[in-house]
């Protein structure tokens, strides 16, 4: 177990390249089983959830070798595995999109029940109903889903409740399936054209990727592709937002504006400046912050991912403000630690009310989550004196190079193991 220790009082000035995105990589990856063919992925991002995918696709037999750090050529011809073990599925949410890739290969998986953030919960009921219309039988016994179909048929199903996950096993699975499938009240994130931009070059038919209809029409079999993962827009959010919070100024590169107009337009509201490029944005703070309302919701919304470091960059508004969590039930894991450091937060429910405009104080603090760990991190740069982040393999789950980039633009950020944390925690950096 490592920890950051992070100096405060740190203005962010700089710019940074963005990697490629996480969430659309963890699904493109066990996309991959689909076809017999060689796939090469660019621009994958060397995180830790990257990394436990691709031991998961070699331990089914994928052949897989290294083109450079972000870089990989992925044959699954000789592949006859259907079942990902416990150890490694535990360790991510995605692993569960094997149920979809395995389905549509084999027409059977057996995938453990997955892991993934603390958020409260984290139902995949509406993953099995669609399974089910598209004439899976499943099987939850021991831990473990089953799933076999002799053959999967095109379905019209109604997502109850909008999930990527759910659109993202149903697009797989329905992918292979006979004739046409109708999904409706799917999530149109742009992880989710991603991944039907990489079917549809494998030879899928996938329309509608990025509204709420999407319409497939199952084919028999899939092609080898080369395919370049999108930028990562909670990372670039991340860093937009740790820009104004630190009263910085910072240039995201190598991202999709389009994918940032939720984070563009509240960090306006809050008084930041955002000049949008075709393919960076920089954002500084000629004045001080306002509060501002935030109310989360799926995309084209404002990221839940992105309400973490969003209340952090409240903490810094003077003034009230209000941050409504409308995706998951239990995502204020940030809050407890930043009230260790100062902050005036109080939560009921899903809502959390931030009084903003007093200036944090460093302190140990806990990761709890990939995205409320990364917020710690703003928060200790804007704090007085120096903090202590445990538990940082949380956020090494979603981050490439989170500490080398923040100290590119600035940051002093030394990552220690846990034996040496107590002693460094207590001496300045
Ligand atoms: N839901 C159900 N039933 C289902 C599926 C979802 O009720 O069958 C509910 C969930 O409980 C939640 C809401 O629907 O309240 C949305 O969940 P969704 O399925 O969209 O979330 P997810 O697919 O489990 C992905 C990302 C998360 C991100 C959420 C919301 C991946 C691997 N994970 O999770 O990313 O927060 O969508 O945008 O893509 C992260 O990157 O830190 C992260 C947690």
């Amino acid at each position: 177990m490592e920890s950051f220790v992070v100096k405060g009082e740190v203005s962010l000035t700089g710019a940074v390249k963005i990697s490629g995105s996480k969430n659309a990589a963890v699904a493109v990856l066990p996309a991959v089983v689909l076809t017999k063919e060689n796939v090469h992925l660019e621009n994958l991002p060397d995180i830790t959830d990257v990394r436990t995918m691709i031991e998961i696709l070699e331990n089914l037999g994928v052949s897989i070798r290294r083109r450079g750090r972000n870089a990989l050529d992925l044959t699954s011809g000789n592949l006859s595995k259907i079942a990902p073990p416990y150890e490694l599925v535990k360790k991510m949410r995605a692993s569960y999109y094997f149920m979809g890739s395995l389905l549509a290969r084999f027409g059977r998986a057996e995938v453990p029940i997955p892991g993934g953030c603390d958020l409260g919960p984290r139902p995949i009921d509406q993953h099995l109903k669609g399974f089910t219309a598209l004439g899976a039988d499943i099987n939850i016994e021991h831990g473990m889903i089953t799933l076999t179909a002799d053959r999967l048929v095109g379905a019209h199903i109604y997502l109850d409740v909008v999930s990527i996950g759910a659109t993202i096993n149903l697009m797989l699975a329905a992918s292979a399936a006979e004739g046409r499938t109708v999904l409706e009240n799917v999530a149109k994130e742009p992880e989710i054209v991603d991944l039907a931009n990489f079917l549809n070059a494998m030879g899928a038919k996938i329309r509608g990727a990025g509204t709420d209809v999407i319409r497939i029409d199952g084919v028999k079999s899939f092609t080898g592709v080369t395919h370049a993962i999108i930028p990562d827009r909670i990372e670039a959010g991340t860093f937009m937002m740790a820009a104004a919070a630190t009263a910085g100024s910072v240039t995201v590169e190598d991202v999709i504006p389009k994918h940032l107009e939720a984070i563009t337009a509240k960090l306006r509201e809050t008084g930041a400046t955002v000049r949008v490029e075709p393919e960076r944005i920089t954002v500084a703070v000629p004045q001080p912050l306002v509060a501002s309302d935030l109310k989360t919701f799926p995309y084209p919304g404002f990221p839940t991912d992105l309400q973490p470091p969003g209340m952090v960059l409240l903490t810094a508004a003077r003034g009230l403000s209000v941050i409504t969590e409308n995706v998951f039930d239990g995502r204020f894991n940030q809050v407890e630690e930043l009230k260790r450091m100062g902050a005036r937060i109080k939560v009921e429910g899903r809502t959390a009310l931030i009084e903003g405009g007093n200036r944090l104080s460093g302190a140990p603090v806990t990761a709890h989550d990939l995205r409320s760990g990364a917020s710690l991190i703003i928060a200790a740069l804007m704090a007085e004196g120096d903090s202590t982040i445990s538990a940082v393999e949380h956020i090494d789950r979603g981050y490439e190079n989170l500490e080398q980039k923040f100290i590119g633009l600035g940051a002093s950020i030394k990552r220690i193991s846990d034996q040496a944390s107590e002693k460094i925690s207590k001496s300045p950096l």
